[in-house]
């Protein structure tokens, strides 16, 4: 950790160089950095930062993002596992705060790392995103014009300031560049989300099997889904795929609400995957998949009518096509449209909030094409 001439001098003249930079400044007792290079994080240490994704108005308000880096000994810099554990890119995606803090306070509750044992290094990100917490929103908030909304999770690996970004573009770009070292610092990557506002799933991954690694992560996890899955451009989980580092999109549940059953799980399963990383010594776990249904596709139900919605299914029930599955009603409680499954296959998702949208999904069905 050096402030010294030479990253003023590469700040002057405008690339990042490779190093953890310390503003000077201490917030809520912990320092800001500017950039995060694992390899001079002190060793055997669980270490707290803040870096300041962006500046929103209001003179220059700072997003401050809270940063773990567990770093295990001196030699696992270059041998062990470097993981990214990743929450809440989506404001109102709230299970995966509790994971990724419950994570870091096992890890110290077990001394594991401060006994020079820990093979590798973790780095976790919280809260991935104020704006979304302050807004109690999904997106990310932007002032300009008359204000409006950006998914962060569509716009990574994004751009700087210098490079043409905007406030929303800079912001990721500060995450992927400045505390992931654009790859350097991360081989292998989680992000926690759950469902959007509304709805209710269970624990369930997307995966892009053509990347080797992405199987053995999905299949730790144990969830009760796995979507076998292309990806998104500007995901978090794509852009790493795309850099060949194994990641998944890992979703723990409903929005809003900590359910501590599927906090569990996730946790568990980031202990798993650190034995099966060997940076921690329990050995390479067996994986129990015999609750795990894996598919390629989904099928959703949509609502062609603006109105309320009883719904008959549940999360993890499975559905034969045609099976009605749920009723629109109008303002009077006459039927608009009576909803069937079009798929023989899985409940993944289901919209609990009866007020909807014409439209809209109520329902997401997971299921193999070559099933139907
Ligand atoms: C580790 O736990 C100790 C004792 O509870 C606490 O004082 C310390 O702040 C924790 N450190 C980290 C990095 O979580
Ligand atoms: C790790 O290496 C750094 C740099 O060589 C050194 O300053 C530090 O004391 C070492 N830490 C341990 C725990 O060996
Ligand atoms: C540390 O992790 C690396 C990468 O998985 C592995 O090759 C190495 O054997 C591990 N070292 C120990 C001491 O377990
Ligand atoms: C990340 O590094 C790659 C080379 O490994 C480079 O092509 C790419 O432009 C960099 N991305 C960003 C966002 O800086
Ligand atoms: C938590 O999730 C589990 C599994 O989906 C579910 O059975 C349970 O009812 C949920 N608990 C709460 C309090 O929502
Ligand atoms: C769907 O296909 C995948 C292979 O692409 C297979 O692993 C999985 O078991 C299939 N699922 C079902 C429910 O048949
Ligand atoms: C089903 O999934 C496969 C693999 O991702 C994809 O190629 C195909 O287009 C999907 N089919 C439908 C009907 O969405």
């Amino acid at each position: 950790m050096k402030l010294d001439t030479l990253a003023v001098s590469c700040a002057l003249f405008g690339f990042v160089a490779a190093e953890t930079r310390l503003t000077g400044d201490i917030l809520q007792g912990y320092p800001v950095i500017e950039n995060l290079d694992i390899t001079d994080v002190p060793a055997n240490t669980i270490s707290r930062y803040w870096i300041s994704a962006a500046q929103a108005q209001g003179g220059g308000v700072s997003y401050f993002l809270p940063i773990f880096v567990a770093r295990g000994s001196n030699d696992s810099i270059e041998s062990g596992a470097r993981l990214s554990l990743g929450g809440s890119i989506h404001g109102d995606e709230l299970n995966p705060v509790a994971v990724v803090q419950r994570v870091f306070r096992e890890l110290n509750e077990s001394g594991i790392v401060q006994s020079g044992d820990f093979n590798g290094t973790v780095i976790g990100l919280p809260t991935q995103n104020p704006s979304g917490n302050v807004n109690n929103q999904r997106n990310f908030f932007s002032s300009s014009s008359n204000g409006f909304f950006y998914d962060l999770n569509r716009i990574f690996p994004g751009e700087s300031i210098a490079d043409g970004g905007d406030i929303a573009s800079s912001y990721v770009n500060t995450i992927w560049n400045n505390v992931w070292g654009n790859g350097s610092n991360v081989n292998i990557a989680v992000d926690f989300h759950t469902l959007s506002t509304g709805s209710i799933g269970p624990l369930w991954a997307y995966a892009d099997y053509r990347l080797n690694g992405v199987q053995r992560l999905a299949e730790l996890a144990q969830p009760d889904i796995i979507k076998i899955d292309p990806g998104q451009e500007g995901t978090i989980e794509t852009t790493w795929v795309d850099s060949d580092v194994p990641a998944i999109t890992l979703e723990v549940g409903p929005a809003n609400n900590w359910n501590q059953t599927l906090i569990s799980r996730a946790v568990d399963f980031t202990f798993r995957l650190m034995d099966d990383l060997r940076m921690t010594s329990g050995g390479t776990p067996q994986v129990d998949l015999s609750n795990t249904y894996r598919a390629t596709n989904f099928s959703d139900v949509y609502s062609s009518y603006s109105g309320w919605v009883e719904m008959y299914i549940s999360p993890l029930e499975d559905v034969e096509e045609g099976q009605s599955v749920g009723t629109v009603y109008n303002s009077w409680g006459d039927v608009l449209e009576r909803l069937v499954s079009a798929v023989t296959g899985r409940v993944l998702q289901v919209q609990v909030d009866p007020a909807i949208e014409q439209g809209s999904s109520v329902a997401s069905i997971v299921y193999n094409e070559t099933m139907s």
